[in-house]
């Protein structure tokens, strides 16, 4: 057992989980003032609250170890919902002419884009892929996450499209205890020379047994240039049958109908959202499935945001994410995705944290164990700096700026990141 004390504020974020992460407020960050913290040898939260209560609680057990926390703030830790982060290979190229008036369909269709991130993610080793792998999660440790989804993507043929996903299957057990997520985008584009149903059929035939056997999600991109509702609607008929858990890029690009085919098979999230209508809108809000939005891939795609003010009034459940890759997404700083969703799509700092904690644990399938710190769930946690408060999450980007308001980050319990000043 471990009783952390001395914290100032604790976010428990409780009442965002109670809400199940539609319209959260500032009431539901559920702040504790002079509040401790205790937490079982599994790393699960036993108690959150008022200094005393949690007190009396750990004076029930006989070996509790005491932390100071040396009158922080606290809340729970990030989860990262959606990346693309195994690939080498830069598109620095294609984000000048993009600029300069190339769209990204074009630049697919000229073999550019996804195919080229294909051609050199072939030719890593796994060594390279996993030293890649390793570089860019601590990245998103040292801001605040411990849960990470990764997609596969970037294979040209199934048989290495499956070397991707035993990479990731290897990366993940590593990387214990941090989360990752593995998802199979195996339809995310067509390779070259082969039909959209030939590479359907390979993929349902040899992929979804493997993820199925391996408990990994599948996700497709349903878009003008990538894959068809059509198709979207058979991939996500056979993952139902495999008993598979989904997510659909949906309505990134045009209105092609992957929300709509996403709510109607209860995909656990629908990402991108861009291109959606009212009742596209409604439909979602009536459903369990999350909307990700990802506004660092508009800002480098040059397209609109999302409408997350008409989602979330309207009661969707809204999360936030990167969409770290080479080609849409760049970066990997969950400020910046922040900062654009605070100035440039009006969301509350309130909902930006939900969007980062809880709604996009749900986004991936881990909003029963994530995003809040209450009695059952995992004691994954964010220790501010001396003096910082939630105001300064989300606020200034660049170097040494973005979330260095985090000071220290914890995985079931016990540190994992500390920020040397
Ligand atoms: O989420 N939209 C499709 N997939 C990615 C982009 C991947 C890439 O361009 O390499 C996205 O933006
Ligand atoms: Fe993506």
């Amino acid at each position: 057992m471990i009783l952390y004390t001395d914290i100032k504020a604790l976010h428990t974020f409780a009442g965002i989980v109670k809400k199940d992460g539609r319209r959260p407020t500032d009431a539901d960050l559920s702040t504790v003032h002079e509040a401790a913290m205790l937490i079982d040898r599994r790393g699960t939260v036993v108690a959150a609250g008022p200094a005393i209560e949690v007190k009396a609680r750990a004076a029930r057990y006989k070996t509790v170890k005491r932390v100071s926390l040396k009158g922080a703030e606290v809340l729970p830790a990030f989860t990262e919902c959606h990346t693309h982060l195994l690939y080498e290979g830069s598109r620095a190229d294609e984000f000048e002419l993009r600029n300069q008036g190339v769209s990204y369909l074009e630049i697919g269709f000229r073999g550019g884009g996804i195919r080229s991130t294909m051609e050199r993610t072939s030719l890593a080793t796994e060594k390279q892929l996993q030293a890649s792998l390793a570089a860019r999660a601590s990245e998103f440790l040292e801001q605040g996450v411990t849960a990470i989804e990764i997609k596969s993507g970037y294979a040209a043929t199934v048989e290495e499209e499956l070397r991707h996903l035993q990479v990731l299957r290897r990366f993940a057990k590593r990387s214990h205890p941090l989360k990752i997520v593995v998802t199979a985008l195996s339809a995310h584009a067509i390779p070259q020379g082969i039909a959209e149903s030939e590479w359907l059929d390979q993929v349902l035939a040899k992929i979804f047994p493997f993820a199925k056997k391996e408990g990994i999600r599948v996700d497709i991109f349903v878009e003008k240039g990538a894959f068809s509702q059509q198709s979207g609607r058979r991939y996500l008929q056979k993952a139902q049958e495999y008993g598979l858990k989904f997510s659909v890029h949906a309505d990134q690009l045009s209105n092609s109908g992957g929300t709509a085919l996403g709510v109607e098979f209860e995909a656990q999230s629908v990402d991108h959202v861009i291109e959606i209508g009212e009742k596209e809108i409604r439909r979602l809000a009536q459903s369990g499935t999350t909307a990700v939005l990802l506004p660092a891939a508009d800002v480098y795609t040059r397209l609109p945001f999302p409408k997350a003010r008409q989602l979330i009034d309207a009661g969707v459940r809204v999360a936030l994410a990167t969409d770290h890759n080479p080609g849409s997404s760049p970066g990997l700083d969950l400020a910046f995705v922040g900062c654009l969703a605070r100035a440039s799509m009006q969301m509350t700092l309130a909902e930006v944290l939900a969007a980062y904690t809880y709604n996009a644990a749900c986004a991936i399938g881990l909003g029963d164990e994530r995003g809040a710190l209450a009695p059952g769930r995992r004691a994954d946690f964010i220790q501010l700096a001396p003096g910082c408060g939630l105001r300064d999450l989300f606020y200034a980007v660049g170097p040494r700026r973005s979330m260095a308001a985090v000071q220290s980050v914890y995985i079931s319990g016990v540190r994992a990141f500390s920020r040397s000043r």
